[in-house]
């Protein structure tokens, strides 16, 4: 088959050009391509792609199989369970891919570094083209990390295939490259940002059955929305993720908390209740 026929741009709809100055590329190699059209068609990381913030290219090894079953996967050596993808149509995928100047190769498996937010932050600024292999079976011949640059996992335990993990990095990387979200602020002090969860967050209407929204969020004053949210910060923190609540209490220690915002900063997000807002009538 004709390689040119083997990659598919998933964002083939015409584009609004952006003044990006450098879309971030993913090529994907996958067995499944079409697991990725919905999801990646939707919501903000649709909308991203549309603007071309970032382009996402498919690309299946099973396209680059020479022979007339288009095999891509073969009995382990060794003997044992279920089959090994072999490596020649991934090496040939790869291969057939333009090769961007700052590129990392991925292979999503349970045995690589765990993401997080450090691992989205810098594979959105450091990289101009991140590839990404999808495993199958039982996972991806051996040889097929002499290509691999990194190896990243959605956490500790065993999905059918990479096409999940690629979509989550894909949707977290892709979130963070400017223009993605509305306002940058709203990035800011997310969960994981601070080394603190996110405060908890309420919207209209003010009583909804038994449940009020807190007085101090109804009440004009800036200061103490902030007091509270940071406290809210600390409290969830400490009871939901006391590792987390370690690390923030060792960084509060050691230097000035630059990450965290003052308590007496103003609120970055939900308008005073006079204040005009899009949920105003
Ligand atoms: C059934 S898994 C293979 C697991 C492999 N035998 C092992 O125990 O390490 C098939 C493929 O799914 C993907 N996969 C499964 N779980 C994953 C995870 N937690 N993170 C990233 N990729 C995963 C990988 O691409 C893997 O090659």
């Amino acid at each position: 088959m004709d390689s040119a026929h083997a990659h598919r741009r998933l964002d083939t709809a015409a584009h609004r050009r952006l003044d990006v100055d450098n879309p971030l590329r993913f090529d994907v190699v996958t067995l499944f391509p079409d697991f990725f059209t919905s999801p990646l068609a939707a919501s903000l990381t649709g909308r991203a792609l549309k603007r071309q913030i970032a382009s996402v290219h498919l690309t299946n090894p099973r396209d680059f199989t020479t022979d007339k079953h288009h095999k891509v996967d073969d009995i382990p050596y060794g003997g044992g369970v279920g089959m090994v993808m072999k490596p020649e149509p991934i090496f040939a995928a790869i291969e057939s891919l333009p090769q961007l100047p700052r590129r990392e190769v991925v292979l999503l498996t349970p045995q690589g570094q765990t993401m997080d937010q450090p691992l989205f932050k810098e594979l959105a600024t450091q990289y101009d083209q991140l590839v990404l292999i999808c495993g199958h079976y039982e996972g991806v011949d051996e040889r097929v990390l002499n290509v691999v640059t990194r190896e990243v996992s959605l956490g500790d335990f065993v999905l059918t295939g990479g096409e999940i993990p690629a979509l989550a990095l894909i949707n977290g990387v892709i979130r963070l490259r400017p223009g993605t979200v509305g306002k940058a602020d709203s990035l800011k002090y997310e969960s994981f940002e601070t080394d603190l969860l996110d405060y908890p967050q309420y919207t209209r209407p003010t009583q909804f059955r038994d449940w009020a929204v807190p007085e101090v969020l109804r009440s004009g004053d800036h200061g103490a929305i902030a007091q509270w949210r940071h406290q809210q910060q600390i409290e969830r923190t400490q009871s939901r993720r006391p590792d987390l609540f370690e690390r923030w209490q060792a960084r509060a220690k050691t230097g000035p908390s630059q990450h965290r915002p003052s308590p007496h900063s103003a609120p970055q997000s939900l308008p005073h209740p006079s204040s005009h807002s899009p949920l105003d009538p």
